[in-house]
């Protein structure tokens, strides 16, 4: 089996993509490495590591620690979320049939997309960009030939103009601007943003306010993309005292203030897909 960094290498060889986040030339694998030709170098870690940020100081969440990832990655593999991953994967297949390159914003720790991997026909490239570091070290995990996770901000992500057939925001922040950077002509944007009973018994359990941005994020996606279809994903299931745990603790909202726990979980998800046709 090859190690972290020798996978790392392996995808970093077939990369084509990548460009430094300071002067946006290419970036060149050499060594230990990648560096543009003004020679801004970032080095790859043991581990396959590699930040790619403009700046050399990121401010760490004390929300987001180690802890939440774990929590979330633990909660996301019990596949409470399969209707959206099937959702997913039904709109790449309309879209495409050859090899393609994704690009997925604020990854996290990765569980969600590696579902989704997991699952894909197509064969693909793909670049997961968080800038926690926590995160990017437990993603990294799932490097491989075809994937690499970095710590990068989704406000200048370090890729090149009109490559990337595939953008995915699953509940997190995104820069309208970098994503119509990104984008190629034909390529597909796929906006995942919580509806307003997501998570509802958690929520009430937690005595945490209700969510109602569902009309706002819409409002705001128009402005910039044609929103070419619509999905909703909502679901109710059973949840064991256990995972209603984790479901708790992988929350940013999280407070031990729970006074009952719920026998059922809520997951309403609004799916926006738009094309790559710049507005
Ligand atoms: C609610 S989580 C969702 C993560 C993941 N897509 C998922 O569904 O499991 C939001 C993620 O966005 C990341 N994030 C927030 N602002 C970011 C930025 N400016 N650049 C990169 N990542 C960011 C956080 O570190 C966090 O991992
Ligand atoms: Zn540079």
């Amino acid at each position: 089996m090859l190690s972290k960094f020798e996978y790392s290498k392996n995808f970093l060889k077939n990369d084509d993509l990548l460009i430094c986040p300071i002067c946006k030339e290419k970036l060149i694998l050499m060594d230990h490495s990648l560096v543009c030709k003004n020679k801004h170098t970032y080095d790859i870690s043991k581990k396959g590591i590699t930040t790619l940020v403009s700046h050399s100081h990121i401010k760490e969440s004390k929300i987001y620690n180690y802890e939440l990832f774990l929590n979330r990655r633990n909660f996301i593999q019990k596949m409470y979320y399969k209707d959206l991953y099937d959702e997913i994967i039904h709109i790449i297949n309309e879209h495409f049939n050859n090899k393609i390159n994704i690009v997925d914003l604020g990854c996290s720790e990765g569980a969600h997309t590696m579902n989704i991997l997991n699952l894909l026909e197509q064969t693909y490239m793909y670049y997961g960009f968080d800038y926690s570091k926590v995160a990017i070290d437990m993603a990294s995990c799932y490097n491989s030939d075809v994937r690499f996770y970095f710590v990068a901000d989704v406000n200048n992500v370090p890729i090149k103009d009109n490559s990337i057939d595939l953008i995915i925001d699953l509940l997190s922040p995104y820069n309208q601007s970098e994503i119509k950077r990104l984008l190629k002509n034909n390529g597909v944007f796929i906006k995942v943003a919580p509806g307003k009973d997501y998570l509802k018994e958690m929520r009430a359990a937690a005595n945490i306010s209700t969510y109602d941005k569902d009309e706002e994020v819409e409002q705001n996606l128009n402005k910039n993309f044609k929103v070419v279809k619509k999905k909703h994903i909502l679901n109710t299931f059973p949840i064991t005292k256990d995972d209603f745990k984790l479901l708790l603790k992988m929350s940013p909202m999280y407070n031990d203030k729970v006074f009952k726990v719920p026998k059922i979980i809520t997951i309403d998800l609004m799916v926006y897909i738009m094309n790559g046709e710049k507005l």
